[in-house]
């Protein structure tokens, strides 16, 4: 179950999308929390038991139906409130439903199974009745992801050292002159460019000089432009690929491409051009494939500085993608825009996320746990110059995961800076790759539980950050396991005691 806050008394005349926009905004002026960590729900709840990332598509569908219709499209969302689509789960699905946003295909954790049953949803609909546009989740700032700022690289350092197998970095960004403010929890909204070479690639594949001249919902363009900046080229999306079932000429790969545009055979990882190349009797007009394109969406980053510490600046924590796939390297598009092309002082557009539910509590003496192996770590860092800046006097214990000690340890220095000062009272580590067998963080959970479950009798307040399928559902496990352990609670207590938690808010998650 999950709550969300009603600021708005129910006679106030608003339509839902204005309502959740409105709440949003008078919780951000008011406390800047629309969540106060640890304070028990406001009065009037809403229950959106479908509202949970853990469940099933099927499982969430059944559990909203006959509600509203809003509220059904809402349960076809990832359950994140991860803030990709520059919305909120409730209030994307609002803005689908009052007409106001057209683009089924933003929500990034529920992938193509969400874009298929939003389709499915949509088409046993009447059309819904244009509203008053629903602004994307609740801003105070002047920038916007519709109005991005256009700030600069400071600086970049590596974070995981030689031999290490992963490549993690410190990425600083100059918001001076913007006015931006943030707080600790939110994240940063970033606009990438695409790889100049796999453009190319793309255009060559395709037969295409590149300069041809095609319409983009940014005006008329250059191919090559467009794909440089605009298009989502790396990210096989349905229409897409029924435009080159479309264009097919040999009969294998159209079967292949409508199999794929379906979903009935998965091809998780493959980008564009994998398509292409194995594909390659399916050659629509250079104009014809562009048009089916989708956009190219900015990427999140969760905020790793606290704005008093670092004023005028903001840190990141940024892992960067790449892997080995059909023989071919595959480079995320973001965190390889800033791994290897982004230059100090390079301008990049940027936009504040602000995530209400993932703050620091009001009141300082509350003791606080953060579970954030690799970069999971990063709100966390930003959370301890906080809690220092303010001389927050609450208990502040991290969890932190990473393959190596020697290579992967990000922030060491400064975290044992940390204890040192007396801010972090515990710091666990699991370095899952140091010995024979593995070790994770719900590990050390279990073995320090009784101390675990002492902070969660005090009030700690429980974060959980960073890979949402498999660290966070076995965190999660492991608090539930905990509270039978140690609370002495049934199976079905302990549900109930971390539904609980959430419900206070006292459990919260930012997990991608
Ligand atoms: C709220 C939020 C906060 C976030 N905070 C951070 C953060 O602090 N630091 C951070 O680094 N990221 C963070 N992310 C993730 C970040 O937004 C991007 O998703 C990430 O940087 C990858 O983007 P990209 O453009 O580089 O990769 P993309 O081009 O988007 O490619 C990623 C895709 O590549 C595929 N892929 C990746 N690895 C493999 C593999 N091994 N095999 C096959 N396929 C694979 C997957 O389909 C994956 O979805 C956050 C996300 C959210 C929603
Ligand atoms: N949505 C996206 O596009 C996107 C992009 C980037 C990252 N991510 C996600 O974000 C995550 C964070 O990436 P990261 O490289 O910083 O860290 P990570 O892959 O989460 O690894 C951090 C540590 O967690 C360990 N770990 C692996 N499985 C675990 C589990 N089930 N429970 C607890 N710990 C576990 C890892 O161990 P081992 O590796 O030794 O097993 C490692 O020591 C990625 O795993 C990925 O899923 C998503």
């Amino acid at each position: 179950m999950t709550i969300t806050l009603n600021l708005l008394p129910d006679n106030a005349p608003f339509t839902p999308g204005q309502r959740a926009w409105l709440n949003g905004f008078f919780a951000g002026l008011l406390s800047v929390e629309q969540i106060n960590p640890g304070t028990a729900p406001a009065e009037k709840v809403e229950e959106l038991p479908w509202h949970d990332p853990n469940l099933a598509l099927d499982e969430r569908m059944k559990l909203a139906d006959g509600r509203k219709y809003e509220l059904r499209l809402m349960a076809a969302m990832g359950q994140m409130d991860c803030g990709q689509c520059g919305y909120m789960c409730k209030t994307y699905a609002e803005a689908i439903a009052g007409g106001d946003e057209k683009d089924l295909t933003l929500c990034v954790p529920g992938g193509k199974p969400t874009v298929r049953k939003l389709k499915d949803l949509m088409a046993e609909t009447p059309a819904p009745v244009a509203r008053k546009p629903v602004t994307p989740a609740a801003v105070v700032n002047v920038y916007t992801r519709k109005i991005p700022f256009a700030a600069k690289l400071k600086d970049m350092a590596r974070l995981t050292l030689e031999g290490s197998v992963k490549d993690v970095r410190h990425v600083i960004i100059d918001l001076a002159g913007s006015g931006i403010t943030y707080e600790p929890g939110d994240s940063l909204g970033f606009f990438p460019r695409n790889c100049p070479r796999l453009v190319e690639d793309i255009l060559r594949a395709l037969g295409a000089a590149g300069d041809e001249h095609v319409a983009t919902p940014r005006g008329e363009s250059s191919v090559r432009q467009a794909m440089l900046e605009w298009l989502d080229i790396t990210k096989p999306g349905d229409e897409t690929l029924e435009c080159l079932a479309a264009s097919a000429t040999d009969a294998d790969e159209k079967t292949r491409l409508k199999r794929w545009a379906s979903g009935d055979e998965d091809i998780e990882g493959w980008d564009l051009l994998d398509i292409l190349h194995t594909c390659p009797a399916a050659r629509p007009s250079i104009g014809e494939f562009v048009s089916r394109l989708g956009q190219l969406q900015p990427r999140l980053f969760s905020i790793a500085s606290s704005p008093r510490v670092h004023p005028d600046e903001v840190h990141l924590t940024v892992g960067v993608v790449r892997y080995e796939l059909n023989e071919r390297q595959h480079k995320g598009v973001a965190s390889c825009f800033i791994a290897d092309r982004l230059q100090r002082n390079d301008q990049v557009p940027i936009y504040i996320q602000p995530n209400y539910g993932f703050r620091l509590p009001l009141d300082g003496d509350r003791p606080v746990i953060m579970i954030g192996p690799g970069t999971g770590v990063a709100p966390f860092r930003a959370f301890l110059e906080e809690r220092k800046v303010r001389g927050a006097r609450g208990k502040n214990w991290l969890f932190f995961g990473n393959p190596h000690s020697a290579t992967d340890f990000f922030y060491r220095d400064e975290l044992r800076g940390f204890l040192h000062d007396g801010i972090l009272t515990r710091l666990d580590t699991a370095f899952s790759r140091d010995q024979r067998d593995k070790i994770y963080v719900q590990q050390l959970m279990l073995q320090h539980s009784q101390e675990f479950w002492s902070w969660l009798q005090e009030g700690a307040v429980l974060y959980v950050c960073g890979d949402a399928t498999r660290m966070a559902r076995d965190v999660h496990e492991m608090l539930h396991r905990i509270a039978v352990q140690r609370g002495m609670l049934s199976e079905g207590a302990a549900v109930d005691y971390v539904k609980q938690l959430a419900a206070e808010s006292r459990y919260l998650r930012d997990v991608y």
